[in-house]
């Protein structure tokens, strides 16, 4: 009898311990990619059997996750305030069309500034708040420029995780730690590779001043009021509890995921709760390729170009002659390209292969892909490190400047300005890496060390996520830089 007892006891401890944890993704951010990361959380935390609720303004390709655990809260509301057919590559080719230009940054800090907002405010996310029957077990949100979504763990009274969009930068880490330190460390949207120059320094010292002076007089006071008026009713309706001072709140994030790895990004001192996961949405075994595409690429004897400018910056949004120009050079060359381009184009060389959507990590997996030409977006980056293939890089903006400025620094890599005539720059640099084998060499070695690892980055998130819940928080994890004010 006793020893029956016994073995109920462990199996009923054995289940505890595998329980299914409540989870919250806020990752409302208006641009497409941005929902890679929300959608990798997604899939792995509901692999580890957890139940998944994301907030997202991408409902319908939520739903294609197709879970049962999954929950799915709409909040494409808010892409009415989000204009992409602005981020034209036209519009940053800018002595043209310097109208367009301002459309970019009006677009751009409108995002920045009042998505969050629209967020909270819509009606799914505030029947959500509304229900008193759910709970969750931990929050995780994604960090971009507010601080606001911290009050989703104050109303459901669980603990935080913060999600950085890029590597930690100084910004997020001030959250759980403090700023980097601006003598070694870029700001995402300056290119600056250390050893810094003197003027180096000084210019990112003045960039982290600036944004922090900036922040404080235009969003502290913002983020505090809408904290307080837009969560603040919903802890009072719960009601066991006082509303916690947003102060507190704010430095309340138990985690920090950063979408980064050192491989790729730079090495650097973090706190403790700081755990780079950069990666964790790419499948090690891709999906097959499309049946036409598998042959393109297989038959391709001198092997496989693949050109991609993401998915906000459009190729075919590219000048005219630009396009015919790139289309020369490509027809000059051996190998066969696939472009990733949106439209169609008369008069195409017999080696180019336009592709209105293309599946990135298949192509980037195939052992005949011998070169990426990217806009060097932080996805792009990662995923061609994690397979191995070589870049010229033709950075449109925001942090995609310093991702190939490090990718050349690193060896692997090739920057192309982006300019009305950058043909014959891009020509060379595609003979460049393609004939030096350096690249490809450098490229695999990195592909390698990234891989060296003890776990797989998907599974330290699983990981990290049900550790947070099972300490309550992971007090443990905190930084005592937290104790000091300001
Ligand atoms: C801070 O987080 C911990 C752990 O998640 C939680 O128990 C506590 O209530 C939070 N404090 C505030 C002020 O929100």
């Amino acid at each position: 009898m006793k020893w029956l007892c016994f073995a109920l006891l462990l199996v009923l401890k054995s289940a505890l311990d595998c329980e299914a944890y409540n989870t919250l993704l806020v990752f409302p951010n208006l641009s497409k990619s941005h929902t890679t990361l929300a959608f990798g959380y997604a899939k792995h935390l509901l692999g580890a059997g957890h139940e998944v609720t994301i907030v997202t303004p991408y409902p319908k390709e939520a739903k294609e996750i197709g879970h049962p655990k999954l929950r799915v809260v709409d909040v494409s509301e808010s892409l009415k305030i989000f204009t992409p057919e602005v981020f034209t590559i036209k519009a940053v080719l800018w002595n043209e069309t310097m109208s367009q230009y301002w459309k970019i940054m009006k677009t751009t800090s409108k995002m920045f500034f009042s998505y969050e907002e629209e967020t909270i405010r819509n009606q799914n996310v505030q029947d959500l708040l509304n229900d008193h029957t759910t709970h969750f077990d931990v929050v995780i949100a994604e960090w971009f420029h507010s601080d606001m979504f911290a009050g989703f763990a104050t109303v459901f009274n669980c603990p935080l995780i913060w999600s950085s969009t890029t590597e930690a930068h100084w910004m997020v880490l001030s959250l759980i730690d403090e700023a980097s330190n601006p003598a070694y460390t870029p700001d995402m949207n300056s290119a600056a590779v250390p050893p810094f120059s003197l003027a180096q320094r000084m210019m990112q010292f003045t960039i982290q001043a600036i944004f922090k002076a900036f922040k404080f007089m235009y969003f502290s006071s913002r983020d505090k009021t809408n904290y307080e008026v837009l969560f603040g009713p919903h802890v009072a309706k719960r009601g066991n509890r006082e509303l916690p001072p947003f102060e507190e709140v704010l430095y309340n994030g138990t985690l920090l995921f950063s979408n980064s790895h050192p491989v790729y990004g730079q090495s650097m001192r973090l706190p403790a709760n700081c755990k780079e996961i950069g990666g964790f949405w790419i499948e090690r075994e891709p999906k097959p390729l499309p049946q036409d595409l598998q042959k393109i690429m297989d038959s391709a004897y001198h092997g496989v170009i693949y050109f991609s400018m993401g998915s906000i910056w459009k190729s075919k949004d590219m000048p005219d002659t630009m396009k015919s120009d790139i289309l020369r050079v490509f027809s000059n060359l051996q190998q066969t390209i696939i472009w990733k381009l949106e439209e169609e184009l008369p008069d195409l060389p017999k080696n180019v292969h336009i592709v209105k959507w293309a599946p990135q990590h298949g192509i980037l997996a195939h052992p005949n892909c011998r070169l990426f030409i990217t806009h060097g977006g932080i996805f792009s980056v990662t995923e061609t490190v994690f397979f191995g293939v070589p870049v010229v890089g033709i950075p449109v903006g925001y942090d995609q400047t310093l991702n190939i400025d490090r990718a050349v620094h690193k060896g692997f890599a090739r920057k192309v300005q982006l300019a009305y005539d950058l043909a014959d720059d891009l020509k060379l640099a595609i003979e460049e890496v393609l004939s030096n084998d350096s690249y490809r060499i450098r490229a695999k070695e990195l592909s390698q060390m990234y891989h060296d690892r003890p776990v797989s980055p998907g599974a330290e998130l699983v990981h990290w996520v049900e550790h947070v819940v099972r300490t309550r928080g992971a007090p443990h994890l905190r930084s005592p830089a937290l104790m000091l004010q300001f």
